[in-house]
């Protein structure tokens, strides 16, 4: 049995696993990514693969989905809006550390893969992936090969400016949609909201531990899975710039499905629907041409995992 080993490299956690050649994650770790330190961050993967490595033999490689711009030969991470990297050579200094062969691709572009393959996209030939998490990535499957564009960093949809002027972005620049509609706004929202209107983040603001700042992305969720208005009206907005960010998308790619990936997505219908609503009350030419599918990722937050070990293997 050929088993390799995925890791996802976000811009919150680093999650790994050994996956078989059917896609199945047979062990699973995971960490905080040190986000300020490159030393730390290619440390903790020697770390979760040193691990994993030590528990089953046969491993032959590993594929590491990274948060950021990879390069045409995929060596290495020029650039991570939420990261430390600059110019990274990441696959050369994984390899010195672990001692296997180490394949590098975009962490999103990775997560599509997984789900093209073996989860929510299988079966279709033209699929656009969207990982709502830290930031937003991207990643096209188009007739069954990933789409890099010319220099390694296509799909980069989360920067798309959706707000002139508007918020502060890692990458730069002002306005960009992981801004507006990644699992960080998501808190974001949350946050500001409970500083507005402390009366109607009560619930919130009790997950938060009484703080604003103590508010998180799956206490978000949790409080919108118990019918929390505030909860979800944090979940409509982002499902707004959601659904709206799909429509522009699909005016340029005209894709047959999204897949919907990323911590986010294990908010599942809570997310699904209104993003549908956003989305067909958006698309130009509405009501007159076909609809892709929306779904959610099959794979959940593990197609990283799963997309990059299987990249390592071809
Ligand atoms: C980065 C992408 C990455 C995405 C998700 C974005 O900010 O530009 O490279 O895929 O976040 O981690
Ligand atoms: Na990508
Ligand atoms: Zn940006």
């Amino acid at each position: 049995m050929a088993l390799t080993i995925g890791v996802d490299v976000g811009g919150t956690k680093v999650a790994a696993g050994v996956v078989d050649d059917r896609g199945n994650i047979l062990e699973k770790v995971r960490r905080p990514t040190p986000s300020t330190n490159p030393k730390e961050t290619a440390d903790t993967i020697a770390e979760v693969v040193d691990l994993l490595k030590g528990k089953f033999e046969d491993v032959s490689a590993v594929g590491l989905g990274c948060a950021g711009f990879v390069d045409e030969t995929r060596s290495v991470v020029m650039f991570a809006p939420n990261l430390a990297w600059r110019n990274e050579p990441i696959k050369a200094i994984v390899e010195g550390l672990v001692g296997l062969p180490v394949v590098v691709e975009n962490d999103a572009n990775a997560t599509a893969w997984g789900e093209a393959r073996y989860g929510a996209g299988r079966g279709h030939d033209f699929m656009v992936l969207v990982a709502l998490g830290t930031g937003i990535g991207g990643g096209l499957v188009i007739d069954g090969e990933l789409y890099r564009g010319r220099f390694g960093v296509g799909a980069e949809y989360g920067h798309y400016r959706v707000v002139p002027d508007g918020r502060r972005c890692g990458c730069g620049n002002r306005g960009c949609w992981e801004q507006y509609a990644s699992g960080n706004a998501l808190v974001y929202e949350a946050r500001e909201l409970a500083r507005v209107s402390p009366a109607m983040a009560g619930r919130l603001l009790e997950l938060g531990g009484g703080k604003p700042e103590g508010i998180n992305g799956p206490q978000v969720t949790e409080a919108a899975r118990e019918g929390d208005a505030a909860a979800l009206e944090c979940f409509r907005t982002i499902a707004q710039w959601t659904g709206q960010g799909l429509a522009d998308l699909t005016a340029v790619l005209d894709p047959g499905c999204f897949v919907i990936g990323g911590g986010l997505s294990d908010a599942g219908d809570l997310l699904l629907e209104p993003v549908r609503q956003a989305f067909a009350n958006a698309l130009t030419g509405r009501g007159h041409r076909p609809l892709p599918e929306i779904k959610i990722a099959e794979l959940g937050s593990a197609a990283g995992i799963v997309g990059a070990a299987d990249l390592a293997r071809t």
